[in-house]
């Protein structure tokens, strides 16, 4: 199958591509200033509406997995919102199936959890706002894509992000639960699902277990974290994922963090 990846050089759609590729795919690695480690690179800025659509239709995939973002504030409205509405749109007229990524912070955390597919988001951060809007732009645009929302990702065995502020250490939030997901299980999640077209709208893929901030940061070996409570504002407290309908879709388990640091 021919796939495509935005955000190939990134935390996640990098692991995405490696896996791809392992199982035989044709993939091609959409990247915008970083060199994808897998796949066959292809530079495009995604917030340029023609460029998508030029390369879209010139590659042809069989499946989008869009993965890339920003979510520095002044980058939201293009690389989120806009970028997302293009691959929607390019991706629809392509004739290809669309994985979009999506996160457990378009919840707001103060009752609920944990959130099943139902759920009304409802997001406290102007980052929650534009991955809502991000969302909703691609169910009208490619009604058929699959909207999957994730959690925390770790795992890759060169640290990212989660396991950089672990070794940082400092104050950890102690009263914000979410669900941490192993990106590598993530990415063979995705490619699973990618293969299932017939699968449509939001689905919660993430592992089951929830742990703190605190929790997360000494599970990834944080050894000198301070655990405090969080200040609440533009911070949802509790974000915990129901993901038991993704668990009956899968092959293989999304294991929670206790068990895949053991
Ligand atoms: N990481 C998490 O803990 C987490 C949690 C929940 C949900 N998610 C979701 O998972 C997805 C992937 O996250 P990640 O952590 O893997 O992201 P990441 O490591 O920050 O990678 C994002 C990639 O997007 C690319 N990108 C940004 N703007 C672009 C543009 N205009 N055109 C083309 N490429 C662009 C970046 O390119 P450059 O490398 O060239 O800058 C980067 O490689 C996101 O949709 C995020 O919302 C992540």
């Amino acid at each position: 199958m021919k796939v495509l990846v935005t955000g190939a050089a990134g935390y996640l759609g990098s692991e995405v591509c490696r896996r791809a590729l392992a199982a035989g795919h044709d993939v091609v690695a959409l990247r915008l200033y970083r060199e994808p480690p897998h796949g066959r690179p292809v530079r495009v800025d995604l917030r340029d509406d023609d460029e998508v659509q030029r390369q879209l239709m010139r590659h042809g995939p069989e499946l989008v997995i869009h993965t890339a973002y920003r979510q520095a504030e002044e980058a939201l409205e293009g690389d989120v919102v806009r970028a997302s509405r293009n691959v929607a749109a390019a991706s629809h007229r392509a004739g290809a199936h669309l994985v979009h990524l999506s996160t457990d912070l378009v919840f707001d955390g103060e009752q609920g959890a944990p959130y099943g597919e139902h759920a009304e988001p409802r997001p406290v951060s102007a980052y929650g706002e534009a991955k809502l809007h991000a969302e909703q732009l691609v169910r009208t645009l490619h009604p058929g894509s699959l909207v999957v929302r994730t959690s925390l990702l770790y795992g890759k065995p060169e640290p990212g992000p989660q396991e950089r502020l672990a070794a940082r250490g400092g104050d950890f939030y102690v009263d914000e639960l979410r669900c941490p997901t192993h990106v590598g299980e993530l990415a063979a999640a995705l490619l699973e699902l990618g293969e299932r077209d017939e699968l449509a709208g939001p689905l919660h893929v993430a592992a089951s277990e929830a742990v703190s901030r605190l929790e997360l940061a000494l599970l990834l070996g944080a050894t000198r974290a301070r655990g405090v409570p969080s200040p609440r504002v533009g911070r949802p407290r509790d974000v915990r994922l129901d993901s038991s309908r993704a668990a009956g879709l899968l092959r293989a388990r999304l294991r929670g963090v206790s068990e895949t640091r053991s």
